[in-house]
């Protein structure tokens, strides 16, 4: 299986993302590092136990379903680090309002079962008190060059902090995929920015500079924000599994915030699970040949950080046609 870490701000959009990882043979999730994003790190940290606990609890009550989740049994311990509190610099922004203050639909007013044992004990995931950008450096120091893919779908605080700490190991990488920003589409948290770069602009900022000696592969609101799933497909009325009631419970805020705000089609927009899903394919091939069947480009930008209206904008140079 492809070894992959997993940097990740849950999030509901975060969660599928991760119940897709985990339910993906080809992948195996070396580490986990959390950090604030949507919500703050601590309730961020509890949504990926708590998504462990509803998986393990799913496949224990529906013994037919297990099989989903059977690789996972005798693999090493999924690393779980809690990650940084906060921007490298500027002011700190939540998606709470779309997300709720628990990052999960305020899951525990509505399903207090979802809770998790404490102290908390998996037979896949080990808690580490070792920094989230320390956790990533660790691995790609361990690993062979070129093996281990990073997937970033939060914002980019722990990753730029490995950057700083190690620019030359961390482009051991073999690939690292970053749900964030914008390029053509409107912005989801700004007219022109996308939540996981407004959300610590100075750490895109900082990895992107160094783009040149990383092999960045940035999946944009441009491509996930075209990929939707009906709520009526994901919040059933009628859950029969502990994983149904969990994933229709934790949709329940995003739902009704898009209909508030008049968004039409009852759809979810599928950011994480998309870059997660790339990096399943990605994982499934033994070559190193940029995903085949989807398409890529190059694009010349810098990140905005402080602008008076632009904080977080991906400023493309379109003056020149890159191949
Ligand atoms: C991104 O922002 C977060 O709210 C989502 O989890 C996703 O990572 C989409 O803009
Ligand atoms: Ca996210």
């Amino acid at each position: 299986a492809h070894k992959v870490i997993l940097d990740t701000d849950p999030g509901t959009d975060d969660v599928i993302a991760l119940l897709l990882l985990l339910a993906s043979p080809e992948v195996q999730l070396e580490a986990i590092t959390g950090l604030t994003g949507n919500t703050d790190v601590d309730h961020a940290y509890n949504n990926v136990l708590k998504t462990y606990e509803v998986v393990r609890q799913h496949c224990n009550a529906h013994p037919e379903d297990a099989h989903r989740f059977e690789h996972l049994n005798g693999r090493p311990q999924t690393i779980l680090s809690k990650g940084a509190a906060g921007p490298i610099a500027g002011e700190q922004a939540l998606a709470e309002y779309f997300h709720g203050k628990d990052g999960l639909s305020n899951i525990m007013e509505t399903h207090p079962e979802f809770s998790f044992p404490q102290p908390f004990e998996h037979p896949w995931l080990k808690e580490t008190d070792v920094a989230a950008h320390d956790v990533i450096l660790d691995i790609l120091r361990r690993e062979p060059a070129k093996s281990v893919t990073l997937l970033a779908v939060g914002p980019l605080t722990n990753v730029a902090k490995a950057y700083g700490k190690d620019p030359e190991t961390l482009a051991r990488v073999r690939r690292i995929v970053i749900m964030g920003g914008t390029f053509d589409a409107p912005g989801n948290t700004t007219a022109v920015a996308e939540f996981n770069i407004y959300a610590d602009p100075y750490a895109a900022h900082q990895l992107f500079s160094g783009s040149s000696a990383l092999p960045l592969l940035v999946v944009p609101l441009d491509i996930t924000s075209q990929h939707t799933v009906s709520f009526s497909a994901l919040i059933l009325d009628d859950p029969k599994t502990l994983l149904q009631t969990f994933v229709s419970a934790i949709l329940a805020r995003p739902r009704r915030v898009l209909a508030a705000l008049g968004y039409s089609g009852d759809v979810f927009e599928m950011h994480d699970p998309l870059a997660a899903y790339m990096v399943t394919m990605h994982a499934a091939q033994e070559s190193d040949v940029l995903l085949p069947g989807f398409r890529t480009t190059w694009r010349d930008f810098v990140i905005e950080r402080a602008g008076e209206h632009t904080r977080g904008m991906f400023v493309v140079d379109k003056r020149y046609a890159l191949a």
